[in-house]
């Protein structure tokens, strides 16, 4: 944050600084008489009032941030060079920004839906952002289908609201959504509270270390409150009572001093065994198994200090998965190669181009130096130094160290699909997931599901949507199929 303002001390002023003498009557003209425009006061209030608001975010839209801390409890640096990591003990200032994904800014928290854990380190290299989920894969495996998943999940251009029509004839027409979908339906699908859920990096990375040896890493937030989850009975009656009720829990923890933590772990695959791997360890839709490669835990994050002002902190905070830092680096996936554009744009339509140097974005630990000059609200930070290089004013300069390795790659360009290992289709991971669930689990999965299914307009939508399930299990189909029938009889 900036320093506090005292807006408490001295007159009311306009913005230009003048003593304001009357701010509760109009300038008129004459008693009972029409406004003046010549009202400095009232015309400044209403237009400064008009522009209040920024664009909302496309997606992620509605959400609530905390500061925090993260602490190393083992050592990596035989995995990554990266400094914030290279020492047991050493400290380093974050802010986490949850979400729901579908939502408008003023929608309930209480849904189904996933959440975002966006999460800045604000490290000595410059700020590292890993913008995660709660859940561990997703919807789909490349960018180029992100905006219309994303149309099906937000309001019908006719209707204007969300369609049950548009989520499952794009769900169903897109079989890689399987696993995600059973996921969110499950009792994950809503987290009784933003402290009481995981988060996931969801991504492959990638790790370098000093030697220039390369790991792929998943990143696993294991929440030290305990998974805690609502009912989509349960949620419905919060979401309607209390449509703040995530925020809220998640400020008043912070305010009584009981400070959330997660567990950080990851797993770690070296780069060599990437190809052999039974699953494409770059297609967001699976996982890697535990038993394949077992979590290590490597650090502590709490949360600790709520934002003094939501829309100077949260809403104007940007989060970008190509912010990293040296010894990490982007994996080959195709979500996260489209993401590595997608923030920085949007930033700048949203927030600005100089988006970068508010406070709650700016690196905390370092500074940025460049060439980069001007634009809307630029704050002149530069002064008169020399704005290009190389220059021989002692101007900042190149490392020549690029942040991660070289990956090797061949073949011709080409629209290709992701490459598909030994045991990869759209459904296997469904399948092991539905078999995970207790009974009662697998009950309240499939009512959920059938719920939002029986409600599509057509047959050949359901249908669709339910072959994908049963391809991942006979009896989950079966199920399905049966509790649609007799929701749509
Ligand atoms: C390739 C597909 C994707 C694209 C094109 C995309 C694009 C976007 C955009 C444009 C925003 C709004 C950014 C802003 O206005 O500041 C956003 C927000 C967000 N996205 Fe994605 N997204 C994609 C996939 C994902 C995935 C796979 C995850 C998680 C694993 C994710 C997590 C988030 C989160 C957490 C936010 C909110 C960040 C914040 O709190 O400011 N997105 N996404």
């Amino acid at each position: 944050m900036s320093e506090p303002f005292d807006n408490t001390a001295g007159p009311l002023t306009t913005e230009s600084g003048a003593p304001v003498s009357n701010n509760n009557q109009s300038e008129a003209a004459g008693v009972g008489g029409p406004l003046l425009i010549q009202d400095q006061v009232l015309l400044e209030k209403l237009a400064h009032f008009n522009r209040e608001r920024i664009p909302e975010r496309v997606v992620h839209a509605r959400g609530a941030g905390a500061y925090g801390t993260f602490t190393v409890t083992a050592d990596v640096t035989k995995y990554t060079r990266a400094k914030f990591l290279s020492q047991v003990g050493k400290e380093t200032e974050t802010f986490l920004r949850f979400s729901t994904v579908a939502g408008n800014l003023g929608s309930a928290d209480a849904v189904r839906d996933p959440r975002g854990f966006a999460l800045k380190f604000y490290t000595e290299d410059g700020n590292y952002d890993l913008v995660g989920n709660n859940t561990p894969v997703f919807f789909i495996r490349d960018t180029i289908k992100f905006p219309d998943f994303i149309h099906t999940q937000k309001r019908d251009p006719y209707t204007g609201s969300q369609e049950a029509d548009n989520v499952w004839d794009f769900w169903g027409l897109s079989p890689e959504s399987t696993h995600q979908v059973t996921w969110l339906f499950g009792d994950r699908g809503i987290p009784a509270s933003l402290r009481h859920m995981d988060g996931f990096g969801s991504h492959t990375y990638q790790w370098v270390n000093e030697a220039g040896e390369q790991f792929w890493v998943k990143y696993h937030f294991k929440t030290d409150q305990g998974i805690k989850n609502l009912t989509s009975e349960e949620a419905a009656v919060l979401a309607g009572q209390d449509p703040d009720s995530h925020q809220r829990d998640l400020r008043e923890s912070i305010e009584r001093g009981d400070f959330p933590s997660w567990t950080v772990q990851v797993q770690i695959m070296p780069a060599a065994e990437a190809a052999s791997y039974k699953f494409n360890p770059f297609d967001l839709t699976k996982v890697w198994l535990n038993a394949d490669y077992p979590r290590i835990t490597i650090g502590k994050l709490e949360l600790n200090r709520n934002p003094e002002n939501v829309f100077a902190e949260v809403e104007q905070s940007i989060f970008s998965p190509a912010h990293f830092v040296p010894g990490i680096g982007p994996s080959p996936d195709k979500m996260l190669q489209g993401r590595l554009f997608a923030y920085g744009d949007a930033h700048r339509y949203r927030v600005g181009a100089n988006a970068d140097h508010l406070p709650v974005n700016r690196p905390h630990a370092t500074e940025s130096r460049n060439g980069n000059r001007d634009g809307y609200y630029y704050d002149g930070r530069h002064g008169g130094q020399k704005n290009y290089e190389p220059n021989s004013f002692g101007g900042p300069y190149e490392t020549g160290q690029p942040l991660w390795a070289p990956v090797q790659v061949n073949g011709a360009t080409g629209e290709w699909e992701t490459p598909k290992h030994s045991l990869d289709d759209d459904y296997v991971q469904a399948g092991y997931l539905y078999n995970l669930m207790t009974e009662p689990e697998k009950e309240r999965l499939i009512a959920n599901l059938a719920g939002f299914i029986a409600k599509v307009s057509r047959d050949d939508i359901a249908e669709r949507a339910i072959a994908n399930f049963a391809k991942a299990d006979e009896d989950y189909g079966k199920r399905l199929a049966a509790a649609v029938a007799e929701l749509r009889a």
